[in-house]
């Protein structure tokens, strides 16, 4: 009753700040009281780890990766601020991830559900993987069911929704689509804090996308490019995933497949990343061909695990 409604800053002793405080460490008043440091943060959700990972594993992808630090240090900025009392409401974490067809986005949204899960937005970090079928029945009926089913299984983590402006068809009326996006857009506003949502597809019709359906626009907070790969990144991507499976290029060989990546690309379909795995798949097949014809010679583990220039050069793109 006697205390003043609105105390004038620093007037009285309680509503004194910084000096104060340094005077009298423990007071209640210590600013630095629960004040914690990022290090501290990172220490206990071992995010650096998975963005180094991310780092190491990728090749290129320097904007993409760009962003998720930057994502993972307004989370962890989030999380100090929630242990002072600073924080309003759950960041919206929902994105889109636009890009070409094998340039990593499903492989980056695993990565992204991992630092989600450390830094403890998501309960779980699995990541449902789906496209319109999964989420849009055939019949009247049938769309709401399964829409809150793939919902469901996606709590507490991440759902990725591939070729995400399916779910939209402008042509057809009364596509049970809208249906669709109508719940998901209940939920990533209501359930934001268990459940982020990750749309991917190429990058204009994702454009488009958003045009028409503003309201999924608004719910999606971050947008990543995701750039075609350079032939060097492509190189070097090959080598990593050959190394992965114990194999390597033998003399000439990498120039061959650098070679068999330049008339590649000129060809309709190439899917970046997904294009080298293919075609190294293709090379393997075309190695074990070669091995198996010549049944007497001893086979040692280098001649198993070489890729030679020949495996490579055998492809159709060369006989043209
Ligand atoms: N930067 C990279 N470094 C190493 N491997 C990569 C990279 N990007 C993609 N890959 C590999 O290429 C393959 C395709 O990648 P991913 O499935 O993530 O691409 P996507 O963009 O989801 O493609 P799609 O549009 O075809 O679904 C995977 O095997 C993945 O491991
Ligand atoms: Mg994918």
């Amino acid at each position: 009753m006697n205390s003043p409604l609105y105390a004038i800053p620093g007037s009285t002793p309680a509503a004194s700040t910084a000096p104060a405080a340094a005077a009298a460490p423990a007071a209640a008043s210590d600013p630095t009281a629960g004040a914690r440091s990022v290090a501290e943060v990172l220490a206990g959700s071992q995010v650096e780890a998975v963005l180094q990972e991310l780092d190491d594993d990728l090749v290129g992808l320097k904007p993409v990766k760009a962003r998720i630090r930057d994502i993972a240090a307004l989370l962890v900025i989030d999380k100090l601020r929630l242990n002072l009392g600073l924080v309003s409401q759950a960041p919206s974490l929902h994105m889109c991830f636009s890009g070409n067809p094998g340039t990593g986005k499903t492989t980056v949204a695993m990565r992204m559900a991992q630092i989600l899960h450390r830094l403890g937005y998501v309960r779980k970090g699995h990541l449902v993987s789906v496209t319109r079928d999964d989420l849009v029945g055939q019949y009247i009926g049938h769309t709401a069911p399964k829409t809150k089913e793939v919902l469901k299984r996606a709590m507490g983590g991440v759902l990725f929704i591939d070729e995400a402006y399916y779910l939209y068809r402008p042509e057809n009326e009364r596509d049970y689509g809208q249906e669709a996006i109508e719940i998901l857009l209940q939920v990533m506003e209501n359930q934001r804090d268990d459940l982020v949502v990750i749309l991917a597809g190429y990058k204009d019709r994702m454009d488009t996308f958003f045009q028409s359906n503003p309201g999924m626009s608004s719910r999606i907070a971050h947008h990543l490019d995701f750039p075609d790969y350079a032939v060097p990144e492509l190189q070097q991507i090959a080598g990593q995933m050959l190394a992965q499976q114990n194999y390597r290029f033998g003399d000439g060989a990498a120039e061959a497949f650098e070679r068999y990546l330049q008339l590649r690309l000129q060809q309709p379909h190439f899917a970046n990343a997904r294009s080298v795995r293919n075609a190294l798949d293709r090379a393997r097949l075309r190695q074990a061909s070669r091995l198996f014809a010549d049944r007497e010679r001893h086979l040692t583990a280098d001649d198993l695990s070489t890729i030679a220039a020949p495996d490579i050069l055998a492809s159709r793109l060369f006989q043209a």
